[in-house]
């Protein structure tokens, strides 16, 4: 099995186990990083709504964890004829732990799939580089 159906196998599966009373809206998430690893997360809400953590916010941690840090592909599932997107929140924290030619595979549950790069869904992004560079400014004064 490649690795895009192995993901695909995945996310399946972590969907299975959302938790989405609320929404009724369960997605599946799928990192792998540069080891080949694969790491799953589901949603996972909750009756005060905000509290709900998203499916990619699950896998991230599952990853940091184990004590990855490097994301290479990601996968996202959810119901629907279109592929569904990651929620502004969780581009951010993907970008946190990605490189910039780390790619996010779309798709839905007849497997539709669209790739795009995740700088692709957050262009100019704010990153750790900015903090990087702040602190080497104030080193140099
Ligand atoms: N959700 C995710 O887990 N990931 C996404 O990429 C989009 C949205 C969840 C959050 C909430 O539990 C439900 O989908 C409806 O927004």
């Amino acid at each position: 099995m490649d690795v895009l159906d192995r993901m695909f196998e995945a996310a399946k599966a972590a969907r299975d186990r959302a938790y989405a009373p609320y929404s009724r809206f369960p997605v599946g998430a799928v990192v792998v990083t540069e080891t080949g690893a694969l790491f799953v997360g589901c949603n996972v809400e909750n009756a005060a709504y905000p509290n709900g953590l998203c499916a990619e916010a699950v896998a991230i941690g599952q990853m940091a964890v184990a004590g990855e840090r490097r994301i290479t592909d990601v996968m996202v599932l959810g119901a629907g004829d279109e592929p569904i997107t990651p929620c502004g929140a969780c581009r951010q924290r993907l970008l946190e732990f990605s490189r910039d030619d780390t790619r996010v595979h779309l798709v839905n549950i007849s497997g539709r799939k669209d790739t795009v790069l995740l700088t692709d869904l957050l262009p100019r992004a704010f990153s750790r580089r900015q903090l990087d560079d702040l602190a080497r400014e104030n080193n140099q004064r």
